[in-house]
């Protein structure tokens, strides 16, 4: 079967030649067939040596090394180098400079130093791409198009200001309704000419939340159109046989729609660096790695950076322990990835990531990173067959980028509430429960999820509240967390008792919130207790399945369980702790029919699915990770052939060394 971008799995990472010389070059060739890599990402931030003076070109060294990498058996993931305007750029364009809230304007020095709704940056960098594009559409080594890097600048300076201005004419149609939209009676904030609406910059108090959220949906909107510019300045030299697409950026950057993206691209690749050790790094990789398949619609996808070992962030640098680059790669394939590349191949002896980890570390290949390397290498090739395979769930968790940012506004009832912590919560629960997820949009068709979370679904649009409504009817279930379905896409409340969108698929009326201190619990009726959250709420038609126990809400309920159609729809008013919240879980995983891939296994032991054709027949692969420091014996897992070592699971169950992976083939 056929992966992304040919037979087997892509391996590589970022390649940046332009950092070294002749003999460095000679040892990478060497190197890069020694381990495998059949995929190097090239030219991310390389403008000003491909555009050394506004319009002139030097494509000489870039011919030459892709070249090189061809004639190495090495394929090219060609970059558009946008994210880094030269320094001439720069100087012929202040103007285009970012500026920040506060009203800043920064300088050159780094990279990003762009914004993106500046005509003159615009137009460089489709000029560039469209150049490469008409140069390289043609050479045997290309095999995608990686168009900037992470979309996750953001400006507020006056050529953003104007673009806002054109984006909110096409959106309110008239000022009447855009005053309206945002509530502008309110503090006397009414706008009588378009150009009197700057970005919502620096103020002096809580800023208006319509405001604020317009600016987030036409900022996305801006970075979807500088995306599409480019892929489209490179479709007119390159056929639809050589993929385009760019690399997204880390789960808990919030700048872009990654739905909209996921249309737009050919497929969708995603950066991921885990924040944390151990099993935590498991369940984190399973949130990236979900992400990215349901952004692009189930259909493969691509790991475009991890790093190897030390991600340097603003606070720490995290080490991998020896294993973890195998554990952590096949998180992601196990979800769908037909491939794994890393940031970068050599690390950088110099520059302002000299202490990232590579591929080939500063000391050289004789190394444990870099024979970890390649051993990734030569598994992939043992895994070259799931390439192309699938990811099915039957659970999903519901992630809205509106939500998001409308609940990331200032003077929100309680600064404990967190969309992207809740989010990531929900579905680090089903990974507990060893069941797969996807993620979702509330107004996709749910029907053929038999589960569905809505953690901190605050911001909830009418076709949303529409869709939920008919997936539960329809005999879905549906579990809603707290602060949901509360306002509408303009980002107004749903008067007459909360939460307004969802009150009759829940059977329930709430009159007040009761946010708990930092720290506060709420009694429940089953002896534990609630925290961050609490409401007075009233049934009308669910049933209560636990009560508040104490104080003013004694006796009120505060889950509930409310038959809907042939649905549904429980509503948890409260934070519960892990071991509730898992159990609630439990609870409606087994009344809903939604099983385990593997059930049975010991918490930190990790099984994902894949399936596709392979000689003609359906077949499954099981990938199983150890995300603990001890061995486990697995008898729930007493079939298959393992593709890492060939070996055939022995009938009391597959065995696993700490930190040990299998991928399986099933019979
Ligand atoms: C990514 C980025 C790379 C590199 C890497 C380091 O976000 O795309 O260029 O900076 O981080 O972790």
């Amino acid at each position: 079967m056929g992966g992304l971008l040919g037979p087997g799995l892509a391996f590589g990472g970022d390649y940046n030649p332009e950092q070294w010389d002749e003999p460095v070059w000679r040892e990478d060739d060497a190197l890069m067939r020694q381990a495998g890599v059949n995929l190097a990402t090239v030219g991310v931030f390389s403008w000003a040596l491909l555009e050394p003076e506004e319009g002139h070109y030097s494509f000489d060294w870039l011919d030459a090394q892709l070249d090189r990498l061809h004639a190495n058996g090495v394929r090219v993931d060609l970059a558009t180098p946008t994210a880094s305007p030269p320094p001439w750029f720069t100087l012929a364009h202040p103007e285009a400079m970012p500026v920040t809230a506060d009203g800043t304007r920064l300088t050159h020095g780094s990279r990003d130093t762009y914004c993106l709704a500046a005509p003159a940056y615009r137009r460089a960098a489709a000029r560039i791409a469209g150049a490469l594009a008409e140069r390289y559409a043609g050479h045997p080594a290309l095999a995608m198009w990686h168009v900037h890097n992470e979309y996750a600048t953001v400006c507020y300076c006056e050529q953003s200001a104007a673009a806002f201005r054109v984006w909110l004419r096409a959106r309110h149609g008239s000022l009447d309704e855009l005053n309206s939209a945002w509530g502008t009676a309110f503090w006397g904030q009414r706008y009588g000419s378009w150009e009197q609406i700057t970005p919502p910059r620096a103020t002096q108090w809580h800023q208006n939340p319509g405001h604020l959220l317009d600016f987030r949906r036409f900022w996305s909107d801006e970075a979807l159109a500088a995306y599409t510019e480019q892929r489209d300045a490179i479709r007119r030299h390159s056929g639809p046989r050589t993929p385009v697409t760019t690399n997204l950026m880390l789960p808990g950057y919030q700048v872009i729609d990654l739905w909209a993206f996921g249309r737009e691209v050919d497929f969708v690749g995603i950066d991921h660096y885990p924040d944390a050790p151990g099993v935590d790094a498991g369940a984190d990789t399973a949130f990236g790695a979900d992400r990215a398949r349901s952004f692009g619609g189930g259909k493969p996808w691509l790991l475009i950076e991890q790093g190897t070992n030390t991600v340097h962030t603003a606070e720490r640098t995290l080490a991998k322990e020896p294993g973890d680059l195998l554990r952590h790669t096949l998180g992601h394939l196990g979800r769908g990835s037909d491939g794994a590349l890393f940031f970068q191949w050599r690390q950088s002896k110099a520059g302002a990531e000299l202490w990232h980890s590579a591929m080939v570390p500063h000391a050289g290949p004789d190394t444990r990173i870099h024979r970890e390397v390649v051993a990734l290498g030569a598994a992939l090739e043992r895994l070259a067959e799931v390439a192309g395979s699938t990811v099915a769930a039957e659970a999903a968790v519901l992630w809205d980028a509106d939500a998001w940012w409308a609940l990331d506004t200032n003077g929100m009832p309680s600064a404990d509430l967190d969309y992207h912590a809740t989010v990531r919560r929900a579905h680090r629960a089903l990974w507990e429960a060893g069941v797969t997820a996807d993620f979702a949009h509330p107004e996709h068709d749910l029907s053929r999820y038999r589960l569905v979370l809505a953690p901190s679904l605050y911001l909830l649009s009418d076709a949303g509240a529409a869709s939920l409504r008919r997936y539960v009817e329809g005999g879905g279930t549906l579990l809603v967390q707290y602060f949901s379905g509360v306002v509408d896409a303009r980002h107004q409340v749903r008067t007459g008792g909360y939460p307004g969108a969802l009150r009759e698929v829940l059977g329930i009326r709430g009159e007040e919130f009761r946010p708990l201190a930092t720290g506060a619990t709420a009694a429940l009726s089953d002896g534990s207790s609630g925290t961050v959250w609490s409401e007075d709420l009233r049934t009308e038609g669910a049933r209560a399945v636990l009560r508040y126990a104490s104080g003013s809400l004694a006796g009120r309920p505060a889950l509930t369980r409310h038959a809907f159609g042939a649905g549904t729809g429980w509503y948890l008013s409260t934070r519960l702790d892990d071991e509730r919240y898992a159990a609630l879980l439990a609870r409606v995983l087994e009344e809903c029919g939604v099983a385990a891939e593997v059930p049975g296994l010991p918490p930190g032991v990790e099984a994902v699915r894949r399936r596709g054709p392979l000689d003609g027949r359906d077949t499954g692969w099981l990938f199983v990770l150890n995300h603990l420091d001890t061995p486990v014996q697995l008898p729930g897992i007493t079939a298959g052939r393992d593709l890492l070592t060939g070996a055939d699971v022995p009938g009391d169950g597959l065995r696993l060394a700490p930190g040990g992976v299998a991928v399986l083939r099933e019979p």
